[in-house]
Protein backbone atom coordinates (compact mmCIF):
# COMPACT_ATOMS: atom_id res chain seq x y z
CA UNK A 1 0.00 0.00 0.00
CA UNK A 2 1.19 3.49 -1.24
CA UNK A 3 2.33 5.86 1.64
CA UNK A 4 0.52 9.24 2.47
CA UNK A 5 2.00 12.61 2.71
CA UNK A 6 -0.32 15.17 4.21
CA UNK A 7 0.81 18.40 3.43
CA UNK A 8 0.40 22.57 3.93
CA UNK A 9 -1.66 21.15 7.39
CA UNK A 10 -2.48 24.85 8.66
CA UNK A 11 -2.25 23.58 12.35
CA UNK A 12 -0.91 19.74 13.34
CA UNK A 13 -2.19 19.50 16.89
CA UNK A 14 -1.63 17.70 19.81
CA UNK A 15 2.18 16.46 19.23
CA UNK A 16 3.41 14.47 22.19
CA UNK A 17 6.69 12.64 22.27
CA UNK A 18 7.17 12.25 25.83
CA UNK A 19 5.75 8.92 26.17
CA UNK A 20 3.06 9.99 28.99
CA UNK A 21 0.21 8.23 29.37
CA UNK A 22 -2.13 10.54 30.30
CA UNK A 23 -1.81 14.06 31.42
CA UNK A 24 -2.85 15.89 34.77
CA UNK A 25 -3.66 19.06 36.63
CA UNK A 26 -1.97 21.93 34.96
CA UNK A 27 -0.13 19.78 32.72
CA UNK A 28 -3.58 18.77 30.80
CA UNK A 29 -3.31 22.31 29.27
CA UNK A 30 -0.20 21.19 27.40
CA UNK A 31 -1.43 21.00 24.13
CA UNK A 32 1.82 21.19 21.57
CA UNK A 33 1.18 22.53 17.94
CA UNK A 34 3.29 22.53 14.72
CA UNK A 35 2.44 25.22 11.97
CA UNK A 36 2.34 24.75 8.48
CA UNK A 37 3.28 21.19 8.53
CA UNK A 38 3.39 17.79 6.83
CA UNK A 39 2.54 14.27 8.15
CA UNK A 40 3.62 10.90 6.49
CA UNK A 41 1.75 8.40 6.92
CA UNK A 42 3.63 4.72 6.32
CA UNK A 43 1.15 1.97 5.84
CA UNK A 44 -1.31 2.96 9.57
CA UNK A 45 1.74 4.28 11.45
CA UNK A 46 2.64 8.01 11.64
CA UNK A 47 6.14 7.87 10.35
CA UNK A 48 7.46 11.73 11.03
CA UNK A 49 6.20 14.78 11.10
CA UNK A 50 7.46 18.33 10.42
CA UNK A 51 6.89 21.52 8.91
CA UNK A 52 6.43 22.54 5.33
CA UNK A 53 9.79 24.16 4.84
CA UNK A 54 11.62 20.76 5.42
CA UNK A 55 10.06 18.27 3.74
CA UNK A 56 11.05 14.96 3.58
CA UNK A 57 12.67 12.97 0.70
CA UNK A 58 10.08 9.68 0.35
CA UNK A 59 11.27 7.02 -2.02
CA UNK A 60 8.74 4.43 -1.27
CA UNK A 61 5.61 5.61 -3.49
CA UNK A 62 2.75 7.35 -2.18
CA UNK A 63 -0.29 9.60 -2.54
CA UNK A 64 -0.48 13.38 -1.31
CA UNK A 65 -3.34 14.65 0.62
CA UNK A 66 -3.61 18.59 0.20
CA UNK A 67 -4.75 20.23 4.13
CA UNK A 68 -4.49 23.74 3.33
CA UNK A 69 -6.31 25.53 5.78
CA UNK A 70 -7.33 22.18 8.06
CA UNK A 71 -6.30 21.43 11.31
CA UNK A 72 -5.18 17.76 11.85
CA UNK A 73 -5.66 16.02 15.11
CA UNK A 74 -5.68 12.89 16.69
CA UNK A 75 -8.63 10.87 16.09
CA UNK A 76 -11.13 11.09 19.46
CA UNK A 77 -11.35 8.18 22.21
CA UNK A 78 -14.60 7.67 23.37
CA UNK A 79 -13.99 5.31 26.31
CA UNK A 80 -17.71 4.97 27.82
CA UNK A 81 -20.36 3.60 25.28
CA UNK A 82 -23.67 1.66 25.56
CA UNK A 83 -24.38 1.27 21.53
CA UNK A 84 -25.71 -1.90 20.98
CA UNK A 85 -29.84 -1.61 21.84
CA UNK A 86 -32.63 -2.50 20.63
CA UNK A 87 -35.12 1.01 20.27
CA UNK A 88 -34.56 4.85 21.32
CA UNK A 89 -36.59 6.01 24.31
CA UNK A 90 -37.97 9.10 23.35
CA UNK A 91 -41.13 8.41 25.03
CA UNK A 92 -39.24 8.68 28.77
CA UNK A 93 -38.08 12.03 27.46
CA UNK A 94 -41.32 13.71 27.02
CA UNK A 95 -41.76 12.04 30.66
CA UNK A 96 -39.04 14.05 32.13
CA UNK A 97 -40.21 16.91 30.39
CA UNK A 98 -43.70 16.61 31.89
CA UNK A 99 -41.85 16.50 35.29
CA UNK A 100 -40.76 13.01 36.57
CA UNK A 101 -37.38 12.28 37.23
CA UNK A 102 -34.71 9.59 35.87
CA UNK A 103 -34.61 7.75 39.24
CA UNK A 104 -38.80 7.83 39.28
CA UNK A 105 -38.55 6.54 35.61
CA UNK A 106 -36.53 3.73 36.40
CA UNK A 107 -38.15 2.78 39.95
CA UNK A 108 -41.55 2.29 37.49
CA UNK A 109 -40.19 -0.22 35.11
CA UNK A 110 -38.67 2.02 32.44
CA UNK A 111 -35.27 3.48 31.91
CA UNK A 112 -33.11 0.33 31.63
CA UNK A 113 -35.17 -1.91 32.31
CA UNK A 114 -37.35 -0.74 29.29
CA UNK A 115 -34.33 -1.29 27.29
CA UNK A 116 -33.72 -5.14 28.41
CA UNK A 117 -37.65 -5.92 27.88
CA UNK A 118 -36.95 -4.72 24.18
CA UNK A 119 -33.79 -6.13 23.91
CA UNK A 120 -34.85 -9.87 24.80
CA UNK A 121 -36.65 -9.31 21.90
CA UNK A 122 -34.38 -8.95 19.08
CA UNK A 123 -32.13 -11.18 17.55
CA UNK A 124 -28.56 -11.44 17.81
CA UNK A 125 -28.20 -9.79 14.48
CA UNK A 126 -30.39 -7.67 14.14
CA UNK A 127 -29.09 -5.83 17.07
CA UNK A 128 -25.60 -6.44 15.73
CA UNK A 129 -26.31 -4.52 12.34
CA UNK A 130 -28.08 -2.07 14.60
CA UNK A 131 -25.05 -1.08 16.16
CA UNK A 132 -22.47 -1.70 13.05
CA UNK A 133 -24.79 1.27 12.12
CA UNK A 134 -23.98 3.37 14.46
CA UNK A 135 -20.41 2.36 15.09
CA UNK A 136 -19.45 3.43 11.41
CA UNK A 137 -21.37 6.99 12.16
CA UNK A 138 -19.22 7.20 15.24
CA UNK A 139 -15.78 6.86 12.62
CA UNK A 140 -16.94 9.51 10.47
CA UNK A 141 -17.52 11.89 13.36
CA UNK A 142 -14.04 11.20 14.41
CA UNK A 143 -13.78 8.30 17.05
CA UNK A 144 -10.84 6.52 16.80
CA UNK A 145 -11.44 3.79 19.28
CA UNK A 146 -14.31 3.27 21.27
CA UNK A 147 -15.60 1.12 24.29
CA UNK A 148 -18.98 -0.67 24.30
CA UNK A 149 -20.99 -1.86 27.46
CA UNK A 150 -23.54 -4.72 27.58
CA UNK A 151 -26.04 -4.26 30.24
CA UNK A 152 -29.24 -4.44 28.60
CA UNK A 153 -29.60 -8.04 29.14
CA UNK A 154 -29.88 -8.58 32.76
CA UNK A 155 -30.33 -12.48 32.14
CA UNK A 156 -27.73 -15.36 31.07
CA UNK A 157 -28.84 -15.29 27.59
CA UNK A 158 -29.35 -11.60 27.01
CA UNK A 159 -25.89 -10.10 28.26
CA UNK A 160 -24.31 -12.88 26.42
CA UNK A 161 -25.82 -12.26 23.46
CA UNK A 162 -25.13 -8.52 23.43
CA UNK A 163 -21.14 -9.53 24.49
CA UNK A 164 -21.19 -11.93 21.13
CA UNK A 165 -22.57 -8.21 18.82
CA UNK A 166 -19.45 -6.45 20.51
CA UNK A 167 -17.14 -9.09 19.78
CA UNK A 168 -18.60 -9.44 16.41
CA UNK A 169 -18.18 -5.33 16.14
CA UNK A 170 -14.75 -5.60 17.59
CA UNK A 171 -13.80 -8.66 14.75
CA UNK A 172 -15.28 -6.37 12.02
CA UNK A 173 -14.74 -2.67 13.15
CA UNK A 174 -11.52 -1.01 11.56
CA UNK A 175 -10.68 0.88 15.38
CA UNK A 176 -10.14 -0.65 18.29
CA UNK A 177 -12.87 -1.68 20.20
CA UNK A 178 -12.86 -2.79 23.99
CA UNK A 179 -15.63 -4.89 25.30
CA UNK A 180 -17.44 -4.05 29.08
CA UNK A 181 -19.97 -6.82 30.96
CA UNK A 182 -22.44 -4.55 32.66
CA UNK A 183 -24.51 -7.20 33.98
CA UNK A 184 -24.90 -4.97 37.16
CA UNK A 185 -26.76 -2.17 35.15
CA UNK A 186 -30.30 -2.82 37.23
CA UNK A 187 -31.68 -5.35 39.26
CA UNK A 188 -34.41 -7.03 36.19
CA UNK A 189 -38.00 -7.41 37.05
CA UNK A 190 -37.55 -11.12 37.93
CA UNK A 191 -35.44 -10.75 40.57
CA UNK A 192 -36.91 -7.46 41.88
CA UNK A 193 -37.29 -9.00 45.68
CA UNK A 194 -34.57 -10.74 45.35
CA UNK A 195 -31.64 -8.98 44.79
CA UNK A 196 -29.38 -11.31 46.15
CA UNK A 197 -30.22 -14.21 43.52
CA UNK A 198 -29.53 -11.70 40.30
CA UNK A 199 -25.76 -10.65 42.67
CA UNK A 200 -25.29 -14.48 42.76
CA UNK A 201 -26.27 -14.93 39.01
CA UNK A 202 -24.15 -12.72 37.74
CA UNK A 203 -21.20 -14.01 40.11
CA UNK A 204 -22.18 -18.06 39.46
CA UNK A 205 -23.33 -17.83 35.69
CA UNK A 206 -22.70 -14.89 33.89
CA UNK A 207 -18.88 -14.24 34.85
CA UNK A 208 -18.06 -18.12 33.97
CA UNK A 209 -19.81 -17.73 30.47
CA UNK A 210 -18.52 -14.75 29.46
CA UNK A 211 -14.74 -15.91 30.65
CA UNK A 212 -15.19 -19.22 28.47
CA UNK A 213 -16.11 -16.91 24.99
CA UNK A 214 -13.47 -14.13 26.71
CA UNK A 215 -15.92 -11.84 25.40
CA UNK A 216 -15.22 -9.01 27.73
CA UNK A 217 -12.15 -6.73 28.58
CA UNK A 218 -13.89 -5.11 31.60
CA UNK A 219 -16.42 -4.86 34.41
CA UNK A 220 -18.85 -2.49 35.04
CA UNK A 221 -21.03 -2.13 38.22
CA UNK A 222 -23.90 0.80 37.91
CA UNK A 223 -23.34 1.79 41.79
CA UNK A 224 -25.67 4.32 42.63
CA UNK A 225 -28.78 4.90 44.61
CA UNK A 226 -31.30 2.92 43.43
CA UNK A 227 -29.10 0.85 42.03
CA UNK A 228 -26.07 -1.02 43.55
CA UNK A 229 -24.47 -0.45 46.87
CA UNK A 230 -21.05 -0.26 47.35
CA UNK A 231 -21.14 -3.40 49.14
CA UNK A 232 -22.93 -5.29 46.37
CA UNK A 233 -20.21 -3.42 44.11
CA UNK A 234 -17.29 -4.45 45.92
CA UNK A 235 -18.47 -8.27 45.63
CA UNK A 236 -19.12 -8.27 41.99
CA UNK A 237 -15.55 -6.41 41.23
CA UNK A 238 -14.01 -9.13 43.27
CA UNK A 239 -15.52 -12.21 41.48
CA UNK A 240 -14.85 -10.31 38.03
CA UNK A 241 -10.76 -9.88 39.41
CA UNK A 242 -10.62 -13.60 39.44
CA UNK A 243 -11.61 -13.52 35.89
CA UNK A 244 -8.63 -10.97 35.11
CA UNK A 245 -11.25 -8.11 34.36
CA UNK A 246 -10.43 -4.91 35.40
CA UNK A 247 -13.01 -2.42 36.99
CA UNK A 248 -14.52 0.33 34.78
CA UNK A 249 -17.09 1.53 36.89
CA UNK A 250 -20.75 4.02 36.73
CA UNK A 251 -20.23 5.74 40.34
CA UNK A 252 -21.64 9.25 41.73
CA UNK A 253 -24.03 10.13 39.41
CA UNK A 254 -27.21 10.13 41.46
CA UNK A 255 -25.82 11.72 44.79
CA UNK A 256 -22.55 10.91 46.99
CA UNK A 257 -23.04 7.19 47.11
CA UNK A 258 -19.36 5.97 47.55
CA UNK A 259 -18.60 4.47 43.68
CA UNK A 260 -15.23 6.67 43.17
CA UNK A 261 -14.67 5.05 46.53
CA UNK A 262 -14.92 1.14 45.40
CA UNK A 263 -14.06 2.10 42.61
CA UNK A 264 -10.50 2.97 43.81
CA UNK A 265 -10.49 0.67 46.61
CA UNK A 266 -10.17 -2.28 43.78
CA UNK A 267 -7.83 -0.51 41.89
CA UNK A 268 -10.51 0.43 38.52
CA UNK A 269 -9.31 1.77 35.58
CA UNK A 270 -11.48 4.35 35.95
CA UNK A 271 -14.87 5.47 37.38
CA UNK A 272 -17.21 7.19 35.10
CA UNK A 273 -20.00 10.11 36.01
CA UNK A 274 -18.70 12.09 38.86
CA UNK A 275 -21.73 14.64 38.36
CA UNK A 276 -21.57 14.10 42.22
CA UNK A 277 -18.06 14.21 43.56
CA UNK A 278 -16.68 16.30 46.22
CA UNK A 279 -13.57 16.74 48.67
CA UNK A 280 -13.63 13.58 49.50
CA UNK A 281 -14.25 12.27 45.94
CA UNK A 282 -11.28 13.95 44.92
CA UNK A 283 -8.94 13.20 47.96
CA UNK A 284 -9.60 9.73 47.34
CA UNK A 285 -8.99 9.63 43.72
CA UNK A 286 -5.75 11.71 44.39
CA UNK A 287 -4.05 8.54 46.24
CA UNK A 288 -4.72 6.08 42.65
CA UNK A 289 -4.44 5.71 39.42
CA UNK A 290 -8.19 5.81 38.45
CA UNK A 291 -8.91 7.55 35.77
CA UNK A 292 -11.98 10.30 36.44
CA UNK A 293 -14.27 10.18 33.14
CA UNK A 294 -16.83 12.80 33.04
CA UNK A 295 -19.85 12.36 30.49
CA UNK A 296 -21.40 16.47 29.84
CA UNK A 297 -23.74 15.08 26.91
CA UNK A 298 -25.66 12.75 29.95
CA UNK A 299 -25.52 15.84 31.91
CA UNK A 300 -26.70 18.11 29.09
CA UNK A 301 -29.59 15.76 28.24
CA UNK A 302 -30.80 14.59 31.61
CA UNK A 303 -30.50 17.96 33.19
CA UNK A 304 -28.67 17.13 35.82
CA UNK A 305 -25.38 18.72 37.22
CA UNK A 306 -22.07 18.36 35.11
CA UNK A 307 -19.28 16.90 36.90
CA UNK A 308 -17.00 19.45 38.44
CA UNK A 309 -13.94 18.82 36.35
CA UNK A 310 -12.28 22.50 36.76
CA UNK A 311 -11.82 21.29 40.86
CA UNK A 312 -10.70 18.38 39.51
CA UNK A 313 -7.86 19.27 37.26
CA UNK A 314 -7.09 22.20 40.11
CA UNK A 315 -6.72 19.33 42.45
CA UNK A 316 -4.04 17.82 40.13
CA UNK A 317 -6.26 14.66 38.69
CA UNK A 318 -6.39 14.08 35.19
CA UNK A 319 -9.88 14.07 33.66
CA UNK A 320 -10.85 12.35 30.71
CA UNK A 321 -14.48 13.07 28.60
CA UNK A 322 -16.74 10.37 26.79
CA UNK A 323 -20.05 10.01 25.26
CA UNK A 324 -21.57 7.54 27.16
CA UNK A 325 -24.03 7.14 24.03
CA UNK A 326 -27.01 5.39 25.08
CA UNK A 327 -30.60 5.42 24.39
CA UNK A 328 -31.76 6.28 28.00
CA UNK A 329 -29.61 9.07 29.27
CA UNK A 330 -26.95 10.17 25.75
CA UNK A 331 -29.20 9.39 22.63
CA UNK A 332 -26.21 11.09 20.68
CA UNK A 333 -22.18 10.11 20.49
CA UNK A 334 -21.11 12.81 18.57
CA UNK A 335 -17.28 13.59 20.53
CA UNK A 336 -17.93 17.02 18.68
CA UNK A 337 -20.69 17.75 21.09
CA UNK A 338 -18.68 16.20 23.81
CA UNK A 339 -16.21 19.08 23.24
CA UNK A 340 -18.49 21.76 23.31
CA UNK A 341 -20.41 21.18 26.29
CA UNK A 342 -16.99 20.30 28.21
CA UNK A 343 -15.60 24.07 27.00
CA UNK A 344 -19.45 25.46 27.62
CA UNK A 345 -20.90 23.76 30.40
CA UNK A 346 -17.16 22.88 32.19
CA UNK A 347 -15.21 25.77 31.48
CA UNK A 348 -12.08 23.83 30.58
CA UNK A 349 -9.95 24.99 27.67
CA UNK A 350 -10.11 23.85 24.37
CA UNK A 351 -7.04 22.23 25.00
CA UNK A 352 -7.62 20.63 28.32
CA UNK A 353 -10.79 19.21 26.53
CA UNK A 354 -9.10 17.89 23.68
CA UNK A 355 -6.85 16.17 26.10
CA UNK A 356 -9.58 14.52 28.17
CA UNK A 357 -10.75 12.82 24.93
CA UNK A 358 -7.84 11.22 23.34
CA UNK A 359 -4.40 10.99 25.66
CA UNK A 360 -6.83 10.56 28.87
CA UNK A 361 -9.33 8.69 26.72
CA UNK A 362 -6.35 5.91 25.60
CA UNK A 363 -5.28 5.76 29.36
CA UNK A 364 -8.87 4.79 30.04
CA UNK A 365 -8.73 1.93 27.52
CA UNK A 366 -5.15 0.84 28.12
CA UNK A 367 -4.55 2.14 24.71
CA UNK A 368 -1.76 5.07 25.41
CA UNK A 369 1.23 3.19 23.24
CA UNK A 370 -0.93 3.23 19.71
CA UNK A 371 -3.36 6.10 20.16
CA UNK A 372 -4.04 9.35 21.62
CA UNK A 373 -1.45 11.91 20.14
CA UNK A 374 0.38 12.70 17.07
CA UNK A 375 3.29 10.65 18.30
CA UNK A 376 5.90 8.83 15.94
CA UNK A 377 4.97 5.29 15.51
CA UNK A 378 1.47 5.75 17.01
CA UNK A 379 -1.50 4.53 14.64
CA UNK A 380 -2.41 7.22 11.96
CA UNK A 381 -6.23 7.37 13.28
CA UNK A 382 -6.61 11.17 12.57
CA UNK A 383 -9.36 13.67 12.01
CA UNK A 384 -8.87 16.45 9.23
CA UNK A 385 -10.78 19.51 9.73
CA UNK A 386 -12.62 21.62 7.48
CA UNK A 387 -11.06 25.08 6.92
CA UNK A 388 -10.99 27.14 10.39
CA UNK A 389 -8.91 29.54 12.40
CA UNK A 390 -7.64 27.48 15.01
CA UNK A 391 -8.79 24.87 17.52
CA UNK A 392 -11.11 26.98 19.62
CA UNK A 393 -13.55 27.22 16.67
CA UNK A 394 -14.29 23.65 17.38
CA UNK A 395 -15.88 24.06 20.41
CA UNK A 396 -16.90 27.15 19.76
CA UNK A 397 -19.16 26.41 16.67
CA UNK A 398 -21.32 24.01 18.99
CA UNK A 399 -23.41 21.42 16.71
CA UNK A 400 -21.26 21.89 13.71
CA UNK A 401 -19.65 19.31 11.81
CA UNK A 402 -16.21 20.72 11.83
CA UNK A 403 -14.38 17.23 10.45
CA UNK A 404 -13.39 17.03 6.25
CA UNK A 405 -12.14 13.82 6.43
CA UNK A 406 -10.89 10.90 9.09
CA UNK A 407 -8.27 8.79 8.82
CA UNK A 408 -8.75 5.02 10.29
CA UNK A 409 -5.26 3.56 10.09
CA UNK A 410 -4.11 5.20 7.84
CA UNK A 411 -6.69 5.45 5.52
CA UNK A 412 -9.01 7.82 4.41
CA UNK A 413 -12.62 7.13 5.52
CA UNK A 414 -14.86 8.35 3.36
CA UNK A 415 -18.32 10.05 3.49
CA UNK A 416 -18.60 12.05 6.74
CA UNK A 417 -22.13 12.63 7.56
CA UNK A 418 -22.99 16.46 8.40
CA UNK A 419 -25.88 16.80 10.26
O1 LIG B 1 -24.45 5.78 31.78
N1 LIG B 1 -26.29 5.46 34.37
C1 LIG B 1 -26.31 4.32 33.97
N2 LIG B 1 -26.36 3.88 32.71
C2 LIG B 1 -26.50 4.68 31.55
C3 LIG B 1 -27.90 5.00 31.21
C4 LIG B 1 -28.68 3.80 30.95
C5 LIG B 1 -30.05 4.04 30.44
O2 LIG B 1 -30.77 4.93 30.91
O3 LIG B 1 -30.40 3.30 29.53
C6 LIG B 1 -25.66 5.94 31.68
O4 LIG B 1 -26.16 7.06 31.69
FE1 LIG C 1 -22.98 4.89 30.90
Amino acid sequence: MADLLLINIKSLEGIDESGRICKKGSAMQDWQTLANAWVWVQTDIIKAYGTMDNLPEITAPYETLDCSGSLVLPSFIDSHTHIVFAASREEEFVMRIEGKTYEEIAAAGGGILNSAAKLSKMSEDHLFDAAWERLQTLIQWGTGAIEIKSGYGLSVADELKMLRVIKRLKAIAPIPVKATFLGAHAVPMAYKNNREGYIKLIIDEMLPAIHAEALADYMDVFCDQGFFTPTETANLLVAASKYGLKPKIHGNELGFTGGVQVAVAHQALSVDHLEYTGEEEIACLLQSDTMPVALPACSFFLGIPYAPVRKMIAAGLPVCLASDYNPGSTPNGRMGFVLSLACIKMKLTPQEAMNAMTINGAFALELSDILGSISINKKANLIITKKVNGLAYLPYSFGENFIAKVLVNGKVISGVQSF
